[in-house]
């Protein structure tokens, strides 16, 4: 039981967002009518408004609600604005004062979509990989980041890639313990941590700060390593072999579209962000604003209400409201509800009420 009123803020933000985000709205009034749900601007709609992605206002909301829905932010229209004010600088400055280092991306392959897989159905059915994504560093944040001339007129864009041991520590030890209340007999049964120790410095570091804190700590979680070009490969090979994957930034961001084909669409993929316990969590769909199909009313709200499900877990304490969403998701498949990603002609409203038909 929950004492005090609960707050959920969305942020619908741009292209299908607002879409997908209305039926997870829907989806949490039938089964939480107690939570207070707020709704406020993010991403190309703020800048359109207000001359910023991100104000003050939505950021101050964010760090006193309990969780916070996000749907999808950018667009061709903000594709010219300064870096600084574009959609996609919202979310990342969202993720880094929230500090919400451990992004966890579950590809799980629902037994009634085995067959909507890019891949043969033997390889995803019963498919379920818990991707943990480091958010807040890397090459997404790392300094110097400038497209500079130089003398000689070329121009040089260049990114930095930086982690410290706190960085990666922190992240690992969400993986291992994730790991734990996942038992498995694959073969990468525990945590597969992924990076490019070959080549690159931070990869090196992150390999070895990976197995001091496992030395340390969590003797009893299987670790293994991978190059993350190997883990690339293996996860349309083999992908049942993993269980939890650890991954930096980028490589994350990247690995996670990739798992999101096993599961029938990239319309499936929900993510929940998470910092220390105590802090708010920022939940989105992998996907993004879908800008070739927005406004159609036929993009998958699944992500968006699974990234609900994923809210009601990890951070407002409602195990077993998350367990029903997640049992009606499977269900509406099992009675054959598809968008058209998944190869159906049913709207987004018509799914969402196919879900919750169950609830
Ligand atoms: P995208 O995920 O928006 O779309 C890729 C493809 O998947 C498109 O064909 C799209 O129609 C389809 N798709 C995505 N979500 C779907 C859904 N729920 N149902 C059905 N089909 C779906 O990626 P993109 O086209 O590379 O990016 C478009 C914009 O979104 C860019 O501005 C990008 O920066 C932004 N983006 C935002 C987020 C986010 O807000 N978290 C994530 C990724 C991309
Ligand atoms: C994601 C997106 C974002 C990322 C973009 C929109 C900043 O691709 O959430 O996966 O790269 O992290
Ligand atoms: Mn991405």
């Amino acid at each position: 039981m929950t004492t005090s009123t609960q707050t959920l803020l969305l942020l619908p933000g741009d292209g299908i967002g607002p879409e997908v985000t209305e039926e997870a709205r829907r989806v949490a009034a039938h089964v939480a009518p107690d939570l207070q749900i707020e709704s406020a601007f993010f991403g190309g709609v703020s800048y359109d408004r207000f001359g910023t992605p991100l104000t003050e206002e939505v950021m101050n909301s964010a760090r006193k609600a309990d969780a916070i829905l996000m749907g999808a932010v950018g667009g061709p229209q903000w594709d010219s604005v300064p870096r600084d004010k574009r959609p996609e600088a919202a979310l990342l400055a969202m993720r880094k004062n929230l500090d919400v280092y451990a992004n966890l991306r579950p590809a799980f392959c629902f037994p009634a979509l085995a067959g909507a897989s890019a891949l043969k159905r033997e390889l995803v059915e019963g498919l379920d990989i818990m991707i943990v994504r480091e958010l807040t560093s890397g090459v997404y944040f790392g300094q110097p980041k400038t497209i500079e001339t130089l003398p000689n007129g070329e121009r040089r864009g260049v990114d930095t890639q930086s982690y410290t041991t706190g960085e990666i520590r922190r992240v690992a030890a969400r993986a291992f313990e994730l790991a734990r209340g996942r038992s498995r007999t694959s073969k990468f049964a525990g945590v597969l941590s992924c990076e490019k120790s070959n080549v690159m410095e931070s990869g090196l570091l992150w390999r070895e700060e990976v197995t001091k804190l496992h030395a340390e700590k969590y003797g009893d979680v299987k670790l293994d390593h991978m190059l993350a070009d190997a883990a690339a490969m293996h996860l349309v090979k083999a992908p049942k072999d993993i269980n939890v994957l650890l991954a930096d930034n980028l490589f994350g961001d990247i690995l996670s579209d990739e798992a999101s084909m096993l599961t029938g669409s990239i319309g499936m993929l929900p993510s929940a962000a998470l910092g220390d316990p105590g802090t708010p969590g920022l939940y989105e769909p992998v996907h993004g604003s879908a800008p070739d199909i927005a406004g159609k009313n036929i993009a998958n709200p699944i992500a968006a209400i699974l990234s609900l499900e994923m809210a009601m877990r990890w951070s407002l304490g409602r195990a077993d409201i998350a367990d029903r969403i997640f049992a009606a998701v499977g269900k509406a498949l099992d009675g054959g509800a598809r968008t058209t990603d998944l190869g159906g002609a049913m709207s987004t409203r018509q799914m969402a009420d196919a879900i919750l038909k169950h609830l």
